[in-house]
């Protein structure tokens, strides 16, 4: 009994060698468990027993009818706070969050609600006096602009040169004529992904996604392939290379700055891989940035577009998180897709409001935009540590939480078999708002997870509600 226990340890240790050493690689199948048991003269239950001993440690995965396959690496520990996302590839699956993402919006907007839900700066961190004065200004000079065609003048030129100015540090600035000025960054998205699938097709998305990036998929009919994503390096290029070799995909759709929920950044060398291999496979990366200037680093982060070189990433953006989410403005520099894009945005809403284009041309062009980005990133900074210390003092031992590199949205894991959904029932009860963490996903997972909206300046009632809610998600109906 003992050599039979060692043989099959031995095996599982060789096999995790290899895995190690990079001879089997993430993706790759086993020899089949016949052949295993052949060449190492072991009898098949032995095999069985080292392959199942491995898949206990996450080191390979079984997949039915196929074998068994080594799984992506594990991203490094550190010691109890790390969310532990998903590290196996799925299937592409129907959406079908979109009822139950209403009812939840329904709540979260209540009056007097604790802001921890919707992911927004409060109106105090953003410059709405001066872009109150700005509609005054444009208003009394630029009456011609209310005379507009409103199907073919769809840019201002003042505003579409400001968004290839803020892009000139890049290592590929944006061009002004892959540009489609659009109504909010979900119009930009929506607009791509309507440009470049069809109903039924495949799109891969990072996992955990943004919720409403998966109501448009519902929405459009499409499937959703969520693809491993690490809390802090992003959605899992190696991943997204065995899934599109595997299946077609119709389009990579991803957050490379700072994604929500996450709040991961994807390195620059994977940045520039993940262009590669899109543009290698012809598959069309739509890419949102609306987080990218909200960087607590130094620098701010280059986008996947500006590593591409064959037009095959459209950049999404809006100034829904750095100036207003009332102007409902945004863009898509659409490379190679620009054409397509232009129509889809002549046929869906015609023109952007020229008013609103023109008041916020005069904003980003001036010095009071640079310290209007500066404060905010400080605060963002600033009410993101706060409120993951908060977290850490009051939610109960085995609580996990992302640590993000910029913008202001954080991701907490409960143990195990909480229950996020009772967790919210009891929070909005009380009025404290939150998205429970299943939204993030096509196919129900993260249940035990939930996104906290660190816009706001930190205060004792904040303090107070988070306290609480680290009260409730300790109770019986919540835990396992
Ligand atoms: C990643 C991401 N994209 C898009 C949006 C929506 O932006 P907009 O208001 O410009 O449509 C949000 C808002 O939370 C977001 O987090």
């Amino acid at each position: 009994m003992d050599q039979r226990i060692l043989r099959y340890e031995r095996l599982a240790d060789e096999l995790a060698g290899m895995i190690a050493g990079r001879i089997l690689r993430p993706g790759d199948r086993l020899p089949s468990v016949r052949r295993l048991a052949h060449e190492k003269r072991l009898s098949i239950s032995t095999v069985v027993q080292a392959l199942r001993q491995l898949e206990e440690r996450g080191q390979v995965e079984a997949r039915p009818q196929s074998g068994f396959f080594v799984c992506l690496p594990a991203p490094e520990r550190s010691p109890q706070l790390e969310p532990q996302t998903r590290r196996r590839l799925a299937r592409p699956v129907a959406v079908d969050i979109s009822s139950r993402l209403m009812g939840v919006h329904a709540c979260i907007a209540r009056p007097g609600m604790v802001p921890f839900g919707t992911a927004m700066p409060a109106a105090e961190l953003l410059p709405i006096a001066s872009l109150q004065r700005l509609y005054g200004l444009v208003g009394r000079r630029s009456g011609a602009l209310l005379d507009r065609n409103s199907h073919t003048d769809l840019n201002h030129p003042d505003l579409v040169r400001q968004f290839v100015r803020h892009s000139l540090a890049w290592g590929q600035p944006l061009a002004a004529d892959e540009i489609v000025v659009t109504n909010s960054c979900t119009e930009a998205l929506s607009l791509c992904l309507r440009a470049v699938t069809r109903p039924g097709d495949t799109v891969a998305v990072e996992s955990p996604s943004y919720y409403l990036m998966l109501q448009l998929l519902e929405q459009m009919g499409l499937k959703a392939l969520e693809i491993p994503t690490h809390h802090r390096l992003g959605l899992s290029v190696d991943a997204l290379e065995i899934a599109s070799r595997e299946r077609r995909i119709a389009a990579c759709l991803l957050v490379s700055n700072f994604s929500n929920p996450l709040g991961s950044l994807v390195p620059d060398h994977e940045k520039k891989r993940l262009a590669e291999l899109m543009a290698e496979r012809r598959i069309p990366v739509i890419e949102d940035d609306i987080f990218g200037g909200l960087h607590f680093g130094p620098d701010r982060p280059w986008p996947v577009k500006s590593f591409d070189t064959a037009g095959n990433v459209m950049l999404c953006s809006s100034l829904s998180k750095t100036l207003s989410p009332s102007l409902r403005l945004g863009y898509v520099a659409a490379g190679r897709f620009h054409a397509e894009v232009l129509m889809q945005k002549t046929l869906t809403s015609g023109a952007t409001n020229p008013v609103t284009q023109a008041v916020a041309a005069r904003h980003l062009e001036s010095t009071a935009h640079d310290r209007h980005l500066r404060g905010l990133r400080r605060a963002c900074e600033r009410q993101v540590m706060q409120m993951s210390e908060a977290i850490l003092r009051y939610f109960p031992a085995g609580t996990r939480l992302s640590q993000p590199q910029g913008g202001f949205v954080l991701w907490v894991e409960l143990p195990a078999g909480s229950d996020s959904a009772v967790l919210f029932e009891h929070a909005v009860r009380e009025g404290i708002a939150f998205v429970p963490g299943d939204l993030f996903s096509a196919s129900g997972r993260y249940r035990n997870c939930l996104r906290l909206n660190c816009g706001n300046p930190w205060s004792p009632r904040l303090e107070e509600a988070v306290k609480r809610l680290g009260a409730l998600a300790g109770e019986a109906s919540v835990l396992p």
